[in-house]
């Protein structure tokens, strides 16, 4: 820690070092010269001169290697694939649909979910449907409710501008409307089970019709206490949607309760089983950090700090960077950042927070192609899934992390990072996030948008059950096969719907198969996300909205003025 502290003395907080034991090798890997050594030496004025000069000379270096490096796409675009982007969300809505829901094709569905004799949750009408089948995946569904809340609390003046504001607020509140029927949320004091998901992957994949025709009983999964990933997750997208809605109090109380209600029931399950917290970890610090923001209770950044403390020694793996619905560390990383940037809350809470600024440093240096850290396709796809099907969310996300991680650095006038012995600008974040979102448009070896109505060319085979099957058309479970078989194009166009996107050799296939083209609620969270904080000027982030529920850290200091009123 020695060096840290010199680090401070000569003032360069403004490029936060990662600390020596979180230096990992392939960060020297491509680096020029490793200039390890020249920090540690003493600080007298020639060093620091001298280390001035050679940062100023780096930096220089790496601004014009990167300056015409990468074109961006024609202005609007962003905004345009927006506007398109989130259309995907009303064509998943389940249940009863608002007056106006904007898509042709769709009509009320699976609206009996839940009821049946004996049901402890009797009207689970509502919410959405993952993927292509009619899956409601409550882990996945409430992580794409917070990644658009986060994307709202950050940029809610550009999705005002867009005119998207009340769209996307209406796309997450039939979220958390659902979630509240999921669980006793209105418990005093603890609950005993919450439902997790609605439909089984079997029925549901192996019948094909449309969600509207559905008539076989679809099954309730109810979790007791091995699911405390899902209640922290849940706990999350409540939490954030809190701050989301902070201005309809009552409203934003009630998801205050809720997440309260599910934190406690998912660290109540951990204890219950004797388990160790290391599968639900991440979950758990991810829901204590956006219960800490909607609330300011400090209780609960007692809890991340210690969980951070006590990390698991996998903790920072190999997966680190990987950001998903099933790994959420990397988000929780960046948002305690957030916090160590724009407050500066100090000691207690600053060792913690410090680690988790060095970790989301190095997150940012393993995204970027010079150190290799993860594989690229030729077109330049990160592959950050080993290669998998449905490379496409996991590139989104990381997009969306590396433009807001630029965006709070320059917000609070830090103008670059260090990745080992290198400092890198703030523009080469939006670069690699640009690239990424460039590809999924439209910029990729096939030439395609990944996005439905996007672009001149986009698949039209969506592995989708509503959009193969023509309106009005009353299939069976079996009978609809054929047109998930057909080579036919589909008769409904998803708007918006990004899909699963292409294999690791860039290669992809417009065919009904769910490995290339189904879409899903997450990889659109993600996609959206990114898109959002690319488009419009810089700088409009809003830097206090996050913290709207966190009381002054510095009580001495006097309340603003009241605002003047005549
Ligand atoms: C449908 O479009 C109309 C007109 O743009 C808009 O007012 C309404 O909010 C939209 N409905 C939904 C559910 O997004
Ligand atoms: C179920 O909940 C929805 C609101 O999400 C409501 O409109 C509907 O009337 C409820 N159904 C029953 C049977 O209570
Ligand atoms: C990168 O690709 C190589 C060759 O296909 C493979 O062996 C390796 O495991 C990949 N690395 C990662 C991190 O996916
Ligand atoms: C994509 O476009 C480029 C340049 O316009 C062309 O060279 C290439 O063959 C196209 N690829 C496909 C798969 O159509
Ligand atoms: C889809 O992905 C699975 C799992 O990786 C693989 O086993 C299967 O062969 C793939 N199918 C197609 C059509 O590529």
């Amino acid at each position: 820690m020695r060096r840290e502290v010199e680090l401070q003395e000569v003032d360069w907080t403004a490029f936060p070092k990662p600390s020596e034991e979180m230096q990992s090798s392939w960060l020297l890997q491509h680096s020029p010269k490793p200039k390890k050594k020249t920090v540690r030496k003493r600080t007298c004025a020639w060093t620091l001169a001298f280390i001035g000069v050679v940062i100023a000379f780096s930096m220089t270096v790496r601004a014009l290697t990167h300056r015409h490096h990468y074109q961006q796409q024609a202005p609007g675009a962003y905004n345009m694939a927006l506007h398109t982007g989130l259309k995907f969300f009303n064509s998943q809505r389940s249940g009863r649909l608002p007056d106006q829901n904007n898509i042709t094709w769709r009509g009320d569905s699976c609206i009996q979910d839940g009821k049946y004799p004996g049901s402890s949750h009797p009207n689970l009408s509502g919410g959405y449907y993952d993927g292509g089948d009619a899956i409601k995946s409550n882990f996945k569904m409430s992580f794409a409710m917070t990644m658009l809340s986060w994307s709202v609390i950050e940029y809610h003046a550009k999705y005002q501008q867009l005119g998207e504001l009340s769209h996307v607020e209406g796309i997450i509140k039939w979220g958390t409307d659902y979630f509240l029927k999921t669980f006793d949320s209105s418990a005093a004091d603890s609950i005993h089970d919450m439902v997790s998901q609605v439909g089984s992957e079997g029925t549901e994949r192996y019948c094909w019709m449309r969600p509207e025709d559905i008539d076989y009983e679809r099954k309730v999964h109810i979790c007791i206490s091995e699911c405390p990933n899902l209640a922290a997750e849940m706990a999350a997208a409540l939490a954030s949607a809190s701050i989301v809605f902070s201005e309809n109090d009552a409203y934003s109380q009630k998801l205050i309760q809720g997440a309260k209600i599910l934190y406690r029931f998912a660290e109540s399950s951990i204890k219950g089983s004797g388990r160790s917290a290391r599968s639900s970890w991440d979950e758990l610090l991810w829901g204590g950090v956006w219960l800490y923001y909607a609330t300011g209770d400090a209780t609960y950044l007692d809890r991340v700090t210690t969980l951070a403390l006590a990390d698991p020694s996998d903790s920072f793996s190999r997966d680190s960077g990987v950001f998903s619905w099933n790994t959420k560390l990397a988000g929780a990383q960046l948002l305690l950042t957030r916090m160590r940037l724009f407050l500066s809350p100090g000691y207690p809470a600053e060792e913690v927070l410090r680690k988790f600024h060095n970790q989301i440093s190095i997150v940012m240096c393993s995204y970027l192609p010079s150190f290799n850290k993860f594989n690229r396709t030729k077109g330049g796809l990160i592959q950050l899934n080993n290669g998998d099907p449905q490379p496409l969310q996991y590139a989104a996300n990381a997009a969306f992390l590396a433009a807001l991680y630029g965006d709070y650095l320059e917000a609070s006038d830090t103008r670059g990072w260090s990745c080992g012995p290198n400092v890198y600008f703030t523009n080469v974040l939006r670069d690699f996030s640009r690239s990424q979102v460039d590809y999924i448009l439209g910029k990729n070896p096939e030439n395609i948008s990944y996005v439905v109505g996007y672009g001149e060319r986009y698949p039209k085979h969506v592995h989708h059950r509503g959009a193969s099957i023509p309106k009005n058309r009353k299939e069976s479970c079996k009978g609809g096969w054929k047109w998930r078989e057909s080579s036919k194009e589909n008769p409904n166009v998803i708007e918006g719907a990004m899909v699963a996107g292409p294999d690791g050799h860039d290669v992809f296939h417009d065919v009904r198969t769910a490995n290339y083209t189904e879409p899903t609620l997450t990889g659109n969270a993600g996609l959206v996300a990114a898109l959002v904080a690319l488009s419009g000027e810089k700088h409009m982030l809003d830097k206090n909205r996050m913290f709207s529920g966190v009381p002054p850290l510095f009580p001495d200091v006097p309340p603003p003025p009241a605002p003047w009123t005549p």
